[in-house]
């Protein structure tokens, strides 16, 4: 334990999809400073997706040095360093070189469907689901890995040799800030490969035969709150310890302080991701939801249910990049609240499928319902409300499969900041959204569990009492005007289906 009071800071590192950070975190639970950088992500093919696991190192190495050089916090003052990460994606390396062999492929990647497919076709998908929680699908890492050993040449043999090591982003990141010692996941990031059993809390035999991955390429397995080893003096010196790894929907859940079951926030990202905490119960899903290890910490491991939606932040950057119609994500809540309504427009973003609740590999985006008097704030509002609606179709199978009513949704995700979506999920769903101070709330949740690990913090109460919330969207009432929208959104969903 290196913990003392000269150390008086948590570093963060958030290893999203679109942009890696770290944040530097007191013991209010405020981010006193952050840096961060933008990530390239390259479309090779229709439906493929893959980012550079060495740009993904760099930019996070030079964040954590900028964070430093910005705040004048060196690395001296902090206790200990929290990892979140984007999950699923996967990367595979050369245990003696240390490089990847193949890029990263990203988690939104639908290059595998057809393996996950042929896995329900064969019939394994009780035993998947079972075992792992998970509805089989390319969206999780096992289908990745199979691919990346039976596509690049040599893999496999380097593999059965005892070369080849996989990795999520955290497993990743990890491995190289310590400078190759440590090769080691959390259980939320486990749970989310498909190879892990989350009764046993352990890699699987059973389907890693399935798929023929060798069990040697996968890491050691942690609770989150945990030691993950000495950020080595090679990357960067007088850093303490790696003490804390979750994937980021998972952190963000700790760092909304979802400790009780029943809890459930929604973090607007790239995607949308919607967990609630069920307690010690795995809750089964017949609702198109997946199961999935929720808080790994203090000894014992909480469930959650999860909504995970594709395209939410990503439709907006859609709207920006490629149609070019808005300059920033910024402008969007006054372009879309300069309608009085959506006009019967619909715009469903099923650019890579559908994931929760629908999980449609082959369903693609659609805008319907344009007339001639539609126009730019017609997409961009029908585009923000896309990302209510899909919101309301997860929590609805989540109250549908833990037999609850919910009562209020903690969100957090840069669309939390916009007020036309919170305000129009908040009158979709009928309870209160409640915003919480930190928009980082991801990064806040692997600080929490660094800081748990090493006694900076040291309970769940005490960080409870950093809860802090900056704004609550209370529910407006027309029912005839949510029923037809919910009416035209379910319409068109229902379009793109099948669409290959
Ligand atoms: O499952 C994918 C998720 O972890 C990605 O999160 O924040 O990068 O959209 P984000």
């Amino acid at each position: 334990n290196d913990f003392s009071y000269e150390s008086g800071y948590i570093m963060a590192l958030d290893s999203g999809t679109t942009s890696v950070r770290a944040v530097i975190v007191d013991e209010y639970g405020c981010i006193v400073a952050q840096a961060s950088r933008p990530l390239k992500t390259t479309y090779p093919h229709s439906g493929w997706v893959e980012q550079d696991p060495m740009e993904i190192l760099a930019s996070q190495i030079a964040v954590m040095i900028e964070v430093q050089y910005k705040s004048g916090i060196h690395s001296d003052s902090i206790a200990a360093v929290g990892i979140s990460n984007q999950r699923e994606t996967t990367v595979v390396w050369d245990r003696e070189s240390g490089q990847p062999i193949y890029n990263a492929i990203g988690w939104q990647c639908r290059r595998t469907a057809p393996i996950a497919d042929a896995l329900a076709a064969e019939g394994h998908a009780d035993t998947i689901r079972e075992k792992t929680g998970l509805t089989p699908d390319a969206y999780f890492s096992a289908t990745k890995i199979a691919w990346i050993l039976d596509n690049v040449s040599g893999a496999r043999e380097l593999a059965e040799a005892g070369r080849l090591v996989f990795g999520t982003i955290d497993t990743w990141l990890v491995y190289n800030l310590t400078g190759g010692l440590v090769h080691a996941t959390d259980y939320t990031n486990a749970s989310r490969t498909m190879l892990f059993n989350i009764h046993t809390l352990d890699w699987d035999d059973e389907l890693l035969e399935l798929l023929d991955i060798p069990r040697a390429m996968l890491p050691e397995l942690h609770e989150s709150a945990s030691d993950y080893g000495r950020v080595s003096s090679e990357v960067m010196t007088h850093m303490p310890r790696i003490a804390g790894v979750a994937g980021d929907q998972q952190a963000s859940l700790f760092g909304h302080c979802c400790f009780k079951p029943g809890e459930t926030k929604n973090t607007y990202g790239t995607g949308c991701f919607m967990l609630m905490n069920t307690g010690d119960r795995v809750v089964e899903s017949h609702q198109g939801l997946v199961s999935t290890i929720g808080i790994a910490e203090g000894g014992k491991v909480s469930y959650a249910l999860e909504g995970s939606i594709f395209h939410a932040g990503s439709t907006i950057q859609w709207l920006r990049d490629k149609l070019g119609i808005i300059s920033s994500a910024r402008e969007t809540a006054d372009i879309a609240s300069s309608r009085p309504d959506n006009g019967g427009c619909y715009l469903v973003p099923a650019f890579s499928g559908l994931g929760a609740p629908w999980w449609d590999s082959s369903a693609r985006g659609l805008i319907c319902g344009l007339t001639g008097a539609s126009d730019r704030a017609t997409i961009v509002r029908a585009a923000c409300e896309s990302m209510a609606y899909q919101s309301y179709d997860v929590l609805r199978a989540m109250e549908a499969d833990a037999g609850v009513r919910l009562e209020s949704l903690y969100v957090d995700g840069a669309a939390s900041r916009n007020e036309f979506i919170m305000q129009f999920q908040a009158d979709l769903l009928q309870i209160p959204i409640i915003q919480s101070e930190s928009v980082e709330t991801t990064a806040l949740g692997a600080a929490y569990l660094a800081g748990l690990s090493v006694g900076f913090w040291e309970d769940r109460e005490e960080i409870e009492q950093n809860r802090a919330v900056a704004d609550r969207f209370d529910p407006k009432g027309d029912d005839e005007a949510r029923a037809r929208n919910l009416a035209g959104w379910h319409d068109a969903v229902s379009r793109t289906r099948g669409s290959l």
